[in-house]
């Protein structure tokens, strides 16, 4: 299976520097075809940004959003619900951290966008991930890890396929993104590899307990200052499906160059 690489552009770009960029990275894919990509632009530009897209079409490249509402459409102003980005959108990021804490969106909700995504037919991309960074001895050899270190990523897991089928939790993108990495968090630094590997075999061991074998080709991702130098290192994990790139997203050539990285 190819990697997925998802760009999560955040709140960036205004609609001339999002056309660039998709139409930059778009050129780029014409002869780079090893990845599947996902660009996350803000709501505002999803449609200009789909416009580019869909005129010839390349089959790895595709539009995502970054959030929706926890709520089908109705009187809730502001806000976009997930029915609303049929044909607009392919993908959903659901639960990031940084909704996570400055809109405290809680496990529960998280789970209930997840749900609302797949009814919606979108794939939602559900990030977890802990708050602080382990001792550096687990760090540079994750093996012994202790189970609390990992506890509250797998709760998060674990709340968000409770409410759905083993067939619907199948469709769900986990991205592990530990909060202490993402490059906007101050003393941030990446995970390693092996660090980063250890998690996501953790995760996917956890998805079992809910779709049993099919959860080997579930995609689990890795986030977190994700960047050219240091995408390799995570995508040759076995575990590790694909990466989840902030800031190194906001580049054309440094976004390719991650997508090359395989
Ligand atoms: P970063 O962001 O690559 O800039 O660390 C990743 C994310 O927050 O999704």
């Amino acid at each position: 299976m190819k990697p997925l690489i998802v760009a999560n552009w955040k709140m960036n770009t205004t609609l001339s520097e999002a056309m660039i960029l998709a139409t930059g990275v778009k050129e780029g894919l014409a002869n780079q075809t090893g990845a599947e990509v996902v660009l996350c632009p803000p709501f505002m530009w999803l449609v200009p940004i789909n416009e580019i897209l869909t005129s010839h079409r390349l089959p790895h490249l595709a539009v995502g959003a970054q959030n929706i509402f926890r709520a089908e459409v109705g009187a809730q102003t502001g806000e976009i619900a997930a029915s609303m980005l049929k044909g607009v959108a392919d993908y959903v990021i659901i639960g990031h951290s940084e909704r996570r804490k400055s809109f405290h969106e809680s496990d529960a909700e998280v789970a209930v966008k997840a749900r609302l995504a797949l009814d919606a037919a979108l794939r939602p991309i559900v990030c977890v991930g802990e708050l602080r960074k382990p001792s550096a001895e687990y760090f540079a050899d994750p093996t012994d890890l202790p189970a609390s270190q990992a506890q509250a990523i797998l709760a998060q897991v674990d709340a968000v396929v409770a409410g759905l089928s083993a067939e619907q939790a199948v469709k769900i993108i986990i991205a592990y993104e530990p909060v202490w990495a993402i490059s906007t968090n101050k003393d941030a630094v990446p995970a390693n590899g092996h660090y980063a590997n250890h998690i996501c075999g953790l995760i996917r061991h956890r998805l079992k307990k809910k779709v049993g074998g099919a959860a080997d080709s579930m995609r689990i991702l890795y986030g977190g200052s994700a960047n050219p130098e240091n995408a390799a290192e995570f995508l040759h994990q076995p575990e590790i499906g694909g990466l989840l790139v902030g800031g190194a997203s906001l580049k054309v050539k440094s976004f390719l160059s991650v997508c090359g990285a395989i």
